[in-house]
């Protein structure tokens, strides 16, 4: 390995190649030294991972514990006020994503029932109606609209919250906070007060399920004696949160993307068929959840690097979906790719439980889109558009768009 590489000191953000590339110093990185030290704000030494093959090398060995990762939040080095740790973080009750075997194994395996290739399926009919719903909605706007309120957003939203047994009405408790909770720079007190507000709404949502249990996954789950009411809660905040930002952002700025790429856009359009490849060539091409942190709980060899006992490693799946040793000019869109492969759901024993969902209701979503309004496009400049660089998932924080026409 190059030892010549500049040990780079925090995580390098900036989308300075353009809104949809990684920034440049993650590609040189990957290119230099695709398991590099990294110095984390603090001041201690870790570890980035960025090339394809070491991340999911790593993603696929329990030695990385996951207790060093809040879900998809991330503590303890971006949040100031958090203590440097030196051994994997206690855990919240029920977010077994932030845990390692046996008690992430135990609490998975209750869910995995529920979200199996079958059940969503099943679901697929319902998923397009709402979808439908909710583009009829959009269609009746003067335009221009903004695209992540009118459509990304909701359409999972209102998903999760059915399957979940949230009522959609209390959508304002989970949207502002879980949006709070994900802002990078947020101070411990602002995450945690975030953090309070939705586990005492879900925690009384729970409480009520476990009385008197309806036809949603969480009063299945709440029918378990053996799961206690945090734990309940936990899984119910880790479901809600993973299961609308994620996708929400996927949309958004899948759909800047495909309006950035106009031949490809009309490809698809003129062969839908065309949308199943295409949608796994966005996940690739965008990995909106990009940065997970592990924690090695012993010695680890890892790409020619020795990862030592007690350190944090970060890992970057956006670099790793990038890296030309694994797909070729990775840096650009095919929407003929084949994609799979990919590590945009992760790897390993965390890979994605709501994966399946989450491809039913990007191809309903982008299909009725296009469908939809055969003339979108966007409203403001494409430079203008915000993104969200200051977020734990990265996409736009709002996609001003205007149309023409609409069609069934
Ligand atoms: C885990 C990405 C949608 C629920 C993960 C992981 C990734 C990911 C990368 C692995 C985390 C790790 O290894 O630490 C995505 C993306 C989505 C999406 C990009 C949308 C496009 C969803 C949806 C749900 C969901 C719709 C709905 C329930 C979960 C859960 C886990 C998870 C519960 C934790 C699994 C475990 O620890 O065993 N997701 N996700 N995700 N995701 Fe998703």
């Amino acid at each position: 390995m190059s030892e010549t590489a500049a040990i780079p000191h925090g995580l390098p953000m900036e989308r300075d190649a353009g809104p949809f590339d990684p920034p440049r110093q993650i590609t040189r990185l990957r290119e230099a030294r695709p398991v590099s030290p990294l110095v984390f704000p603090d001041g201690h030494q870790g570890w980035l991972v960025t090339g394809y093959d070491a991340v999911r090398q790593l993603l696929a060995d329990t030695r990385f514990s996951s207790r060093q990762d809040l879900g998809i939040v991330h503590v303890p080095y971006e949040t100031p006020g958090m203590p440097a740790a030196t051994e994997p973080s206690p855990q919240v009750p029920g977010l077994f994503v932030a845990m390692d075997p046996p008690d992430h194994t135990r609490l998975r395996r209750k869910l995995t029932g529920a979200f199996t290739v079958r059940r969503m399926k099943q679901l697929e009919e319902h998923i397009v109606e709402i979808t439908e719903r909710q583009l009829d909605e959009m269609a009746r706007l003067a335009p221009p609209v903004d695209l992540v309120k009118e459509f990304a957003l909701p359409v999972p939203s209102l998903v999760i919250c059915e399957l979940l047994g949230v009522p959609y009405e209390d959508r304002e408790n989970f949207q502002v906070n879980s949006a709070k909770f994900l802002v990078k720079d947020q101070p411990l007190d602002e995450k945690m007060a975030a953090y309070g507000a939705m586990t005492t709404y879900l925690a009384e949502l729970v409480m009520r399920k476990r009385a008197e249990p309806g036809e949603d996954i969480l009063s299945d789950l709440a029918r378990h004696d053996d799961l206690t009411i945090e734990e309940l809660t936990g899984i119910a905040f880790l479901l809600l949160l993973a299961g609308h930002e994620t996708t929400a952002n996927m949309l958004a700025l899948g759909t800047f993307a495909l309006l950035e790429h106009p031949e490809q856009l009309a490809e698809l359009r003129a062969a839908p068929d065309l949308l199943p490849d295409a949608v796994e060539e966005l996940m690739r091409y965008l990995s909106v959840a990009d940065i997970f942190y592990r924690y090695a709980t012993e010695d680890i060899e890892l790409g020619g690097e020795t990862i030592g006992k007690g350190s944090t490693v970060i890992v970057s799946l956006l670099a790793a979906n990038h890296d030309p040793q694994r797909f070729d000019h990775p840096d650009t869109l095919d929407i003929h790719r084949k994609a799979r492969g990919h590590l945009s759901f992760g790897h390993g024993i965390h890979q994605c439980l709501g994966q399946q969902l989450a491809r039913i209701e990007m191809r309903a979503g982008f299909d009725g889109l296009l469908r939809r309004f055969p003339t979108l496009q966007l409203a403001i400049p494409a430079d203008e558009v915000k993104l969200r660089t200051d977020m734990n998932i990265y996409g736009v924080h709002e996609l001003p768009v205007t149309w023409t026409e609409t069609a069934r």
